[in-house]
């Protein structure tokens, strides 16, 4: 086993695919984080995790249906379900678990799944695990989705499923469209927004009420670990389906609960959300920013953004060795931008990833486009 263990480890090294753990905390400016928000440490979300703590103790101690679900775990099930505007939600321990939760609970052989070609892996490894069929179509291309919308029509049971916004390419799902098709062919729809909630969205609920479609989706996945600056999932839609995954989503079953602690953390972040919608405002001014500065830094390369209107910008290098040059260039001046690589994107897709916070500043999204306009004349 240790000789196919090398074998590998160097192959990744060769191909320039390479990652680690290290810690990325002594940067002085960092663009690696999903804290969209600033609030993993917000003096008021820390004080409701530490108050919490007195309360419950650290760990969540047991699963959920055995003595792990508190008052808190049922506040914050109900407080999701009112700020998403669904019937009823569940916690999950990540949103990875809850993904593989749902579409494990409703899909199963002989079962259609219709899946966007850059889902989450957390959507793809739930359905190899549900034995659903997969069927995918282009990239947020609503043409393609009714291509094979029309190749599955003899299925009975069939799911369309798709990130709301896409974690790589900082891009949106047409979701007016998908919900419209999706409700012609009386199918069900499941939206998994992680990156969306609390960002996008008048009142930060979403990418549905983004695109005014509160409520069309039947079933709605998110994450507290990113905007919410906590940890932990969640599933929102009709209490039917929140009573089935209770009884049958075995990543809701066979797991400790999630911790007091995050549960206290989410509900403050969700106050803070609905009461501070600046913060939402600075996050959105700042991608513009940089995004235009690029685009004014880079003016005959152009095509090398992806221009967004969510707080991702991606900035394509094409080669995992260009990526990985920029990256450790920024490094060097104190700045932390993840190269993004396979298995992540497809080979000659890679990029840098910036992933804007609000507590960044005007001066420092200028200053990054600055030293690689600098730096990096040609991107390669
Ligand atoms: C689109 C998407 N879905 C699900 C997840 C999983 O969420 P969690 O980190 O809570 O497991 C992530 C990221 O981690 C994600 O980007």
């Amino acid at each position: 086993m240790n000789e196919h263990i090398q074998r590998e480890l160097s192959s990744i090294k060769e191909k320039n695919l390479w990652r680690d753990v290290s810690s990325k905390a002594s940067y002085k400016i960092n663009f690696s984080t999903n804290d969209y928000l600033g609030y993993s440490h917000h003096p008021k979300v820390a004080q409701a995790a530490q108050d919490a703590i007195k309360k419950y103790g650290t760990g969540g101690r047991a699963s959920r249906l055995i003595s792990g679900t508190t008052d808190i775990h049922r506040e914050l099930e109900e407080a999701l379900a009112q700020f998403k505007q669904s019937e009823s939600s569940l916690l999950f321990p990540t949103g990875f678990m809850a993904n593989l939760g749902v579409i494990t609970a409703i899909l199963g052989e002989g079962d259609a799944v219709i899946m966007d070609e850059l889902n989450h892996a957390s959507l793809w490894d739930a359905v190899k695990l549900s034995r659903a069929r997969p069927f995918v179509y282009e990239h947020a291309s609503v043409e393609s989705l009714e291509k094979i919308l029309h190749r599955t029509r003899n299925y009975s049971k069939r799911l369309i499923v798709t990130d709301s916004l896409f974690s790589m390419d900082g891009d949106l799902a047409p979701l007016s469209e998908i919900l419209g098709l999706a409700k012609t062919h009386g199918i069900w729809t499941m939206i998994d927004d992680a990156h969306a909630t609390g960002v996008l969205g008048k009142s930060g609920i979403g990418a549905l009420e983004h695109f005014g479609v509160l409520g069309q989706a039947e079933i709605v996945v998110g994450t507290l670990s990113k905007a919410l600056g906590s940890q932990g999932g969640f599933v929102c839609g009709s209490k039917d389906l929140i009573d089935l995954l209770i009884n049958k989503a075995r990543s809701f079953i066979y797991t400790t609960a999630l911790s007091p602690a995050n549960c206290a953390a989410a509900l403050e972040s969700i106050k803070l959300i609905k009461s501070e919608p600046e913060t939402r405002e600075k996050l959105m001014g700042l991608s513009r920013t940089m995004q235009n500065d690029f685009k004014t830094n880079f003016k005959e390369q152009s095509k090398l953004l992806k221009e967004t209107a969510t707080p991702i910008v991606p900035f394509w290098t094409g080669s995992a060795e260009g990526a990985l040059r920029m990256s450790e260039d920024l490094k060097a001046h104190g700045i932390c931008v993840p190269a993004i690589r396979p298995p992540t994107v497809p080979k000659n897709e890679c990029r840098l990833r910036f992933s804007i916070s609000s507590e960044h500043t005007f001066e420092e999204v200028q200053l990054v486009s600055k030293l690689m306009a600098e730096n990096f004349s040609v991107a390669s």
